[in-house]
């Protein structure tokens, strides 16, 4: 029994020699060390012997083993030395590109029209989204009670000014900001106002209580319709291409006058009619028209010495026809498989 240890003993350090990686130890240590290897094995023989016998060669197992432990050990050291030595990084080797998030494609929609504008010498002025029942109607031309309130219901919150009337709400479109701007800036001015709004609305695949729209404002002396027609004509050909034609025709808002609904030719079928004009080669995409002499008057200027002109797009719309959306709640679920296409 006592030759059986040192057999496997003299072995042990013999390969153990020969052993220069951690494959080599790594086996070295399964073949002799582990749980089933044959240091335990023999360990295991020495239960059937007599007591006196198991003491003393007990004692020489355990000697024996805590040697071949220290001894494996150092190799193993010195093994992991060399090979940190050893394992050259090589910095060419590329990266591993971590994931990206994606814009919204309002986003990028509203960076084109940014984009667009700032070239054209417009500031991009800024609004609350709670926002004051006057601000957002009164100042507009649309007095409490005035018909022109019903198309833009929205979510009042309970807070009443003094004279006991609702006075926050969500801001239905970005024409309030017009207000703010020019309190802010006085005559003249060339804003644009990218941002949310709300309505009260029964969502359906084209309708939904929250969505984008870009407004605009030049306020100066003769500012006139052709400017409006212009200038529209040249966003409609940066955001759809040169060959890109408009067509204005007269519709009521009450902040404007007079008003308009501007429409462009279709990018997809260049105006001979497709699904997405829904056949008739036009995109209802603008409305717009010079300021209402009441609108200048609440924002601090002068009627009689400046005019204006005015436009709001509906950005959620410009990014349904752009990418083929046809479903607007899309934009505000939070759909990745939605999202990552763009
Ligand atoms: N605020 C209008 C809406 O939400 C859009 C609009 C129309 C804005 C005419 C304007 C304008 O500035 O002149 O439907």
């Amino acid at each position: 029994m006592k030759n059986k240890f040192q057999k496997v003993r003299a072995e042990f350090l013999e390969k153990l020699k020969a052993v220069n990686d951690a494959n080599g130890l790594r086996e070295l240590e399964l073949k002799y060390l582990s749980r089933k290897g044959e240091f335990s094995s023999l360990m295991h023989e020495l239960k059937d012997l007599s007591l006196e016998l198991k003491k003393e060669l007990g004692g020489l197992a355990n000697n024996i083993k805590q040697e071949l432990e220290t001894n494996f050990n150092e190799v193993r050291d010195r093994v992991n030395r060399l090979s940190a030595k050893n394992s050259l990084i090589d910095i060419t080797v590329p990266g591993i590109e971590p994931p990206h998030g994606h814009l919204n494609p309002i986003t990028i929609i509203q960076r084109e029209m940014e984009d667009i504008f700032s070239s054209l010498g417009f500031t991009i002025f800024d609004g609350p989204e709670l926002e004051s029942d006057y601000f957002n109607f009164t100042a507009l031309n649309m007095p409490l009670l005035h018909p022109a309130r019903d198309m833009q219901d929205t979510f009042y919150v309970d807070s009443k000014n003094k004279d006991g009337a609702l006075d926050l709400v969500m801001r239905t479109h970005t024409s309030p900001v017009q207000i703010r701007a020019m309190k802010k800036l006085g005559a003249p001015l060339k804003v644009v106002v990218p941002g949310r709004c709300f309505r009260n609305e029964a969502t359906d695949a084209r309708h939904e209580h929250t969505f984008y729209q870009f407004e605009g404002l030049i306020v100066g002396e003769n500012i006139n319709f052709a400017n409006l027609k212009s200038l529209l004509e040249l966003v409609g050909k940066k955001l759809f291409g040169p060959k890109t034609k408009l067509r204005m025709r007269p519709k009521f808002y009450p902040f404007v006058e007079p008003g308009n609904n501007g429409e462009y030719t279709c990018f997809l079928c260049e105006g001979k009619g497709c699904r997405v004009c829904k056949n008739t080669g036009w995109l209802e995409i603008v409305g717009g028209g010079l300021v209402h002499p009441e609108v200048l008057r609440a924002g601090g200027i002068d009627p009689e010495k400046y005019s204006g002109l005015a436009f709001g797009f509906g950005l959620t719309r410009l990014a349904m026809l752009k990418y083929g959306v046809t479903d607007v709640r899309l934009f505000n679920s939070g759909d990745l498989k939605f999202l990552e296409q763009f």
